[in-house]
């Protein structure tokens, strides 16, 4: 773990392995820039994220193309993990890169690259090859000049060590195997959270999930070796200023069930956790950061396979609520594990704010991309919080909207909705449709529903996340969660 530490003194007289300057804007006259002759000459451009280690001076170039959190973070982490495996870089300095505006959430965001990008996931590997980075010094001369007191600087690299933290958090369990982790396997990191941060947890196995009516969470469970789990984690201050509900999606293996995935698209499906592999590491930075807001985390831990006791396409179940949905592709499966789990949660606690997360739809990615989540629900003020907190976050996020003629498509004949929409169009708004069947009137207007598909798992590096898991959704539900607080002081 890199110990990170703030410094008065000037970077001059700060001793290390190498100092990390960043190239704003490819400002090549700033005095940062030592090297402007021999950077040309190797043909380093400044551009957002490149880098370029000159060996013998000890020092690591890298551009940003501006001071905004949201260009820093990624610089920093790709200076950083270009480091990875180089045993000579124990102790590395750089300076702030802070305007006057925005001089904490800056240094925030570069305490968040260092710690996003020294990220490795080496659990399967015999030759481990991790960051030898012990310690960086931040020093509080800056690439321009700003009035950030020492004691504000290090509440700003308190919070980004703990929001990266969580994110990283977040990685190891998506990346994680099917077979190494499955939903027993979840309930129990999510006991071990509980303890280390202090937040009650209460773990539903299936007969307390079939006393509660789960059945079409139960249902997708249903073929496979691994029981069902369903993960309440709660975070409970006096005085909470608001009440926060997140669910999450935890499919720790989606294989699509009997309506098989084809093998592609089968890859990768491990990462199918990661909306509630999210909702855990908001849960730990919650706690560790001690937030005044009450916050409650639902996982729906489920495994959907095959086997001769598979739910069908033909099956009907009943939800929680008493919904009756008629199953027509079982790959569809992490709607019919939501809707009962939101369901559930909204029993249990009566939220000012209900925030879903989930890798939901191949449709999220078609539409958005790879780097950005789908924000959908209805109400126009809670997206744009989401999308707003996404910003802040560096995470990128976007509103899908809901319309009347798209819920017409998911009609069923023989039941009150249909698993899949008779349209291969919209999907992703389409399933986000289903879910706000699952939403009761009164949290209607507080929900939001974040289909997480295209940014959760990526296989190569993008900005501040590496190969894998990015822990989509964390950074962007701790900021979001700032906001709520500083809207409610
Ligand atoms: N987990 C998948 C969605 C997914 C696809 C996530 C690709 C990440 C990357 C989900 O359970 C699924 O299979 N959805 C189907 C829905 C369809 C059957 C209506 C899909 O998107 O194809
Ligand atoms: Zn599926
Ligand atoms: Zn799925």
């Amino acid at each position: 773990m890199i110990n990170l530490t703030i410094s008065r003194e000037c970077l001059a007289d700060i001793k290390s392995d190498l100092e990390i300057i960043v190239v704003i804007d490819q400002q090549w006259k700033h005095p940062f820039v030592h090297d402007k002759k021999l950077l040309k000459k190797v043909g380093f451009g400044a551009s957002q994220d490149e880098v370029c280690l000159l060996v013998e001076r000890s020092r690591l170039y890298v551009g940003a193309s501006s001071l905004q959190p949201e260009a820093l973070r990624p610089a920093i982490a790709s200076a950083v993990r270009s480091l990875l495996g180089k045993k000579a870089y124990k102790h590395i300095k750089v300076a702030t890169y802070l305007t006057e505006s925005t001089s904490t959430t800056s240094l925030q965001a570069m305490v968040e690259g260092i710690r996003l990008g020294s990220y490795s996931f080496t659990t399967y590997k015999s030759k481990k090859i991790t960051s030898a980075i012990k310690k960086v010094t931040l020093s509080l001369e800056g690439y321009q000049p700003h009035t950030l007191s020492l004691e504000e600087a290090v509440a700003a690299l308190h919070r980004g060590e703990i929001i990266a933290d969580a994110t990283n958090f977040t990685r190891d369990i998506v990346n994680t195997t099917p077979d190494d982790c499955y939903p027993q396997v979840m309930a129990t990191i999510a006991k071990k959270l509980a303890k280390h941060a202090t937040l009650n947890c209460q773990i539903l196995k299936p007969k307390a999930l079939r006393a509660e009516k789960m059945e079409s969470l139960l249902a997708v469970a249903r073929a496979s070796r691994h029981t069902p789990r369903v993960i309440h984690l709660s975070h409970t201050p006096k005085n909470p200023k608001a009440v926060i509900s997140l669910v999450g999606k935890g499919l720790t293996y989606d294989s699509g069930g009997l309506s098989l995935k084809p093998a592609d698209f089968m890859v990768t499906m491990k990462s199918d956790k990661s909306g509630g592999s999210a909702v855990l590491g908001i849960m730990k930075a919650v706690a560790e950061l001690n937030l005044p807001i009450e916050v409650h985390g639902f996982v729906g831990a489920v495994e959907n396979m095959i086997g001769g006791d598979a739910y069908k396409p033909d099956d009907v179940l009943i939800a929680k609520n008493g919904k009756t949905i008629e199953v027509r592709n079982t790959d569809a499966e992490g709607r019919l594990v939501l809707a009962d789990l939101l369901c559930y949660a909204q029993q249990e606690v009566k939220a000012d704010y209900l925030f879903d997360f989930a890798t939901l739809t191949g449709a999220a990615v078609v539409g958005v991309g790879h780097y950005t989540s789908a924000v959908m629900g209805k109400s126009e003020e809670i997206k744009s919080l989401v999308i707003q907190g996404a910003k802040a976050s560096g995470e990128l996020a976007t509103a899908l909207d809901f319309n009347p003629y798209l819920a017409k498509t998911l009609k069923s004949e023989i039941a009150d909705i249909c698993n899949i929409s008779n349209t291969r169009y919209g999907g992703a708004i389409t399933a986000g449709q289903f879910l706000s069947e699952f939403v009761d009137t009164t949290h209607q207007a507080k929900w939001a529903h974040i289909d997480i598909a295209g940014p959760a798992f990526v296989e190569h590096p993008w900005g501040e996340n590496p190969h894998g898991a990015s822990g989509a959704g964390v950074r962007l539900m701790l900021h979001t969660l700032e906001q709520i607080i500083q809207a409610h002081a």
